[in-house]
């Protein structure tokens, strides 16, 4: 190649990269990761408050199903998925992680890990009958709105 067509092909190279799109941001595809892990969580949760609210029919099966991918998604190790900078005073309009749950760190940690030993208990549980399910689920709803109470923005 002729040096001349080479040296294109480094700038090139490097507008691309200086020039990457929001999308590129490490930080923002974290965010999205980390929405996305919450989303899961509430979807595999939300029909075990649904049966213990009797809104929905308990199913020992299901439950018992419902709780254990709901322990899976609560115990994968997302920490790569709130890098420190990525609160809502950064990205605006993106995220409602607040900064304090980087400020205040290991607060949220220890939330993360109340979660984890409630779901635990949860998802022993779940399948044993509905009175067993309804004793389990209410340190699982505790543990989310703890933390949501301190480390996430009312609104995005
Ligand atoms: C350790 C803290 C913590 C715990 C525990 C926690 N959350 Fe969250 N959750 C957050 C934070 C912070 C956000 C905001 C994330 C963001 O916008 O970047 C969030 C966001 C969410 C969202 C919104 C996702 C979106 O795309 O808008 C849902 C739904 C959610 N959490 C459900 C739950 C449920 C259900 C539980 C309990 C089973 C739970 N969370 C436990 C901290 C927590």
């Amino acid at each position: 190649m002729h040096s001349a067509s080479r040296w294109l092909f480094v700038l090139l190279g490097l507008s691309l990269a200086f020039g990457a799109s929001a999308a590129d941001d490490p930080n923002e595809k974290a965010i999205k990761a980390r929405r996305a892990a919450m989303t899961l969580q509430s979807w595999y949760v939300g029909p075990l408050f649904q049966m213990a609210k009797g809104a929905m029919e308990y199913d020992a099966d299901a439950a018992r199903t419902y709780a254990a991918n709901f322990d899976a998604v609560v115990k994968i190790d997302a920490a790569a998925m709130w890098p420190a900078g990525s609160g809502n005073d950064a990205y605006e309009g993106k995220t409602r992680a607040l900064p304090e749950l980087w400020s205040t760190w290991p607060e949220a940690g220890e939330k993360a890990q109340a979660l984890i030993e409630a779901s635990s208990q949860l998802a022993a549980a779940a399948g044993d009958g509905l009175d067993a399910l309804r004793s389990k689920i209410g340190a699982v709803g505790n543990a989310c709105k703890g933390c949501h109470d301190d480390f996430r923005a009312d609104k995005m």
